[in-house]
């Protein structure tokens, strides 16, 4: 850490000309898409990326994405590469479909993760985290490295398996389905560069069949895990429960087993993938900013005291969610979130043809030098600071298609970093090596490796 902390810059790649960067993506192995972002585009409000077939414009300006996002007559649908790379996966399901289909399944979904679906779910993250804790003990007690991102993807889905089935990622289907989830998302990326660069608008994306066939794996076994729910009827007091009860309120039919495969899959891929991305983030910097722990120890101690952390406490733990913010601003685990022209459009000054891609950026947004002061320090109090430009932080993308599970996330999000702030102290190895790359989330390069330590009694 910097001697002077309030100076610590969080690892990003350093900005390059156009050129530059196109070269140094094409070197680099796994390819990422953040490495392609020339600096301009932190400091532009829209900046065409030249190189590519089809056209790319990278969209900062905060009105013209939200113009962008919340356009009602669906000038802007869902980006084919990326539902390409996702639908052997999850479908025709809500996060991949668009118009009448989307706003049927959007209605249908959001009851359960309404105030009483979250309050609910709160006793499965509760346990999760009370396993994950016995886990961890092991692990401080035997001075081990591991995993963070390992770690934290493991403990989001168990989070997000318990609340849609009420069953631990331990048993055995449950297991197998993050092991072939785990496959999916090292080979996937979200948008295939070579495709973005030389394919055509609407050309069929293929994946590699190893992909295909993990994607198989999963579906069959949500599949199983779908029966039983189906069998007893809407009783379980799980989001499956909640699926299965979904009616449309003017056909007054239910999603059929298939629909319900697709919305499993995308809960679980978009509920755990992004959770874990955000929180790998915000525990490797908290492992470099002490002062920050202490903050947060401080407000354990004020808010919660030391009992159980309950759901009431962590609505009120400011300062950890303020942190959770921060650390989604400087990382947003959808780096970009991609959009297609359907007709010639402008987009600012610049003309879109009818299939170019329209690049809504929260990482570019997020660190533009227009929108935000000294937009690289992680400083957590900038949300108390009154300075957030309307349309500049979106890490939850907005409009109609805003996360359905944002406040899941935030309510996860800030048990854990509660709990586990309290209990251990984080030590990285090898921070210095720490680069972000835009897999299918925002993700170190390569796995930050932790040793954790257990604080004093608790
Ligand atoms: C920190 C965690 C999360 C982040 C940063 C995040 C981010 C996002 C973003 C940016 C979108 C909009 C994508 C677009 O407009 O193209 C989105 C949509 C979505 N997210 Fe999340 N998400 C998170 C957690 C979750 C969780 C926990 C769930 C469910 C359990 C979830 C389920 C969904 C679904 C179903 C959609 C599609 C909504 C629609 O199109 O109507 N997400 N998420």
């Amino acid at each position: 850490m910097t001697a002077d902390a309030s100076l610590y810059r969080p690892p990003a790649p350093t900005p390059m000309s156009p050129t530059l960067s196109l070269l140094r993506v094409l070197a680099m192995q796994p390819r990422s898409l953040l490495s392609l972002v020339p600096k301009e585009a932190y400091t532009e409000m829209v900046t065409p990326l030249g190189y590519s077939r089809r056209g790319i414009l990278l969209v900062n300006d905060p009105e013209l994405t939200r113009t962008i996002l919340t356009n009602p007559l669906e000038h802007f649908p869902k980006n084919d590469l990326m539902v390409g790379a996702l639908e052997p996966l999850v479908g025709e399901s809500i996060f991949v479909s668009d118009g009448a289909a989307w706003r049927r399944q959007r209605a249908m979904v959001e009851p359960a993760f309404s105030h009483m679906g979250i309050a609910r779910a709160f006793r499965w993250m509760r346990e999760a985290v009370d396993d994950y804790e016995r886990h961890l003990d092991g692990v401080a007690g035997r001075g081990e490295v591991f995993s963070l991102d390992a770690a934290m993807s493991h403990l989001t889905a168990d989070i997000i398996c318990r609340t849609i089935f009420s069953q631990s990622l331990q048993l055995g289907t449950a297991r197998e389905v993050f092991t072939s989830f785990a496959e999916f998302e090292r080979s996937v990326a979200s948008v295939d560069l070579y495709q973005l660069i030389l394919g055509k608008p609407w050309g069929k994306v293929r994946q590699p069949d190893h992909v295909l066939a993990a994607c198989e794996r999963i579906r069959a076994h949500i599949d199983a895990l779908l029966a039983p729910a189906l069998e007893e009827g809407a009783s379980g007091g799980d989001i499956v429960s909640d699926l299965v009860a979904a009616r449309d309120t003017a056909t007054g039919e239910g999603f059929t087993r298939k629909e319900l495969i697709d919305q499993i899959g995308v809960f679980f891929l978009a509920g755990h993938e992004t959770t874990a991305s955000v929180m790998t983030w915000a525990f490797f910097i908290l492992s470099q900013r002490p002062d920050y722990v202490e903050r947060i120890r401080a407000e354990i101690d004020a808010v919660v005291g030391n009992g159980e952390v309950e759901l009431g406490h962590v609505k009120k733990l400011e300062f950890i969610r303020d942190v959770f913010r921060e650390a989604l601003r400087l990382y947003p685990p959808i780096t970009f979130i991609p959009r297609v022209a359907a007709e010639d459009t402008m987009i600012g000054r610049y003309r879109a043809k009818k299939g170019a891609m329209i690049m809504i950026a929260p990482w570019t947004t997020h660190r533009h030098h227009a929108l935000w002061p000294n937009p690289d320090r992680f400083d957590p109090d900038r949300f108390t600071r009154d300075e957030i430009i309307p349309g500049s932080y979106m890490p939850f993308g907005l409009g109609p298609r805003i996360c359905v599970g944002a406040a899941f996330a935030t309510i996860e999000s800030g048990l854990m970093l509660a709990r586990l702030v309290r209990r251990y102290d984080f030590e990285a190895i090898a921070p210095d090596e720490v680069k972000p790359v835009a897999r299918l989330t925002t993700r170190p390069a390569r796995e930050i490796m932790m040793r954790v330590r257990r604080r004093g009694w608790r």
